[in-house]
């Protein structure tokens, strides 16, 4: 298969339209089969209950190149089981797993040539998603759906070399209990948009988000979930009701134990315990793990002893080992690796 001629290495994460995606609807009470088609666009009716209530969900997973050349995709199964649970709460039609796994499989087959070659950095970014398409105006689910998966190149995370980032603990809440912070849903999203472009002007790379009901407790950032490491080597992550599952940080945790034989800790974690933290990573499909140097709570400054140059020594251990794995040099747990071709 001919590659495209793009500049892999060079790519941002942005949308570059592919050849090929999926589209299924749902009618009646039932989906189609689905199809791929060449078209790029969705029309819909002004009254579509994604435009009035945002009725929508999504996933997103990606596609690479091995060393030895397969093109593969990492645990879809559990972007297929989060989907349904996103759906099955904002009163969506379920997309069936095997279904889901399928259309990932025809989307990146049929856009093999944009899948970037091994050792780029770069990979094919897969955004499955779904939302109510017919005309809804009294506040109700509506009753017809389409479920698309198109794909689109992005390029390496840490370009420049990896950079610590710098937080601030962030006085916007992003998830209510008894809410929808757990689940991948365009509302959860667009209601941060305010809080994170706030944090960029204020020269802050992500937000810290607390827990709203007590505010002392640490949960996510707008896009990734939290892992720390104690000064004696164990992985701590926190747990709470309220955030995202990442696939990644279930991930991360199993390989902590399983691979690099660490104690792991799923619990919640105080914001006075911060400052006691060895390493922090923010951890998420787009990067594996991206440390964290520094987080502010309002002008008190918490610097980890990892630093501002570069990531803790068993962050690095975890993200070279889960790499390892995606990219087939390290042997996979049994149904990690979902090979394409
Ligand atoms: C709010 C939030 N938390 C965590 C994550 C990381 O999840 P995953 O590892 O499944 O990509 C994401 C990205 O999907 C996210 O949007």
């Amino acid at each position: 298969m001919e590659k495209k001629n793009i500049d892999w290495s060079n790519l941002g994460f942005g949308y570059v339209q592919t050849d090929k995606r999926y589209v299924s609807n749902f009618k009646n009470g039932s989906w189609d089969e689905g199809v791929l088609t060449e078209d790029a666009n969705v029309v819909l009716s002004e009254c579509a209950g994604v435009l009035q209530y945002a009725q929508t969900v999504f996933e997103g997973l990606k596609a690479y190149t091995t060393e030895d050349g397969r093109i593969v995709t990492f645990r879809p199964d559990l972007n297929a089981d989060r989907m349904m649970d996103s759906a099955a709460r904002l009163e969506m039609p379920v997309f069936p797993k095997e279904r889901f796994i399928d259309a990932v499989t025809q989307v990146v087959a049929a856009n093999a040539a944009y899948v970037p070659p091994y050792g780029s950095g770069a990979t094919l970014y897969l955004r499955p998603y779904m939302f109510g398409t017919n005309p809804v105006i009294g506040v109700k689910p509506a009753d017809e759906y389409q479920f698309r998966i198109f794909c689109t190149p992005v390029g390496p995370y840490f370009k420049g070399g990896v950079k610590p980032l710098t937080l601030r603990i962030c006085d916007f809440d992003r998830a209510a209990p008894n809410g929808t912070g757990h689940i991948k849903a365009g509302l959860n999203y667009a209601m941060s948009l305010h809080a994170i472009v706030d944090a960029h002007h204020q020269g802050y790379d992500e937000n810290m988000y607390l827990d709203s009901k007590t505010r002392t407790k640490v949960e996510e950032t707008g896009g990734a979930n939290f892992l720390f490491v104690t000064k004696d080597n164990k992985v701590v992550t926190p747990k709470s009701p309220t955030i995202l599952p990442s696939i990644t940080r279930r991930s991360l945790l199993h390989v902590a134990k399983e691979y690099l034989g660490l104690e792991v800790e799923e619990r919640e974690v105080y914001v006075e315990e911060l400052k006691d933290f060895a390493e922090c990573g923010l951890c998420g499909t787009a990067a594996v793990i991206s440390p964290v140097g520094k987080i502010v709570d309002h002008g008190k400054e918490i610097c980890l002893p990892s630093g501002m140059t570069e990531m803790g020594p068993t962050t690095k251990k975890l993200y070279d080992t889960l790499t390892g794995i995606q990219m087939g040099r390290i042997p996979a747990p049994e149904g990690w690796i979902h090979v394409i071709k």
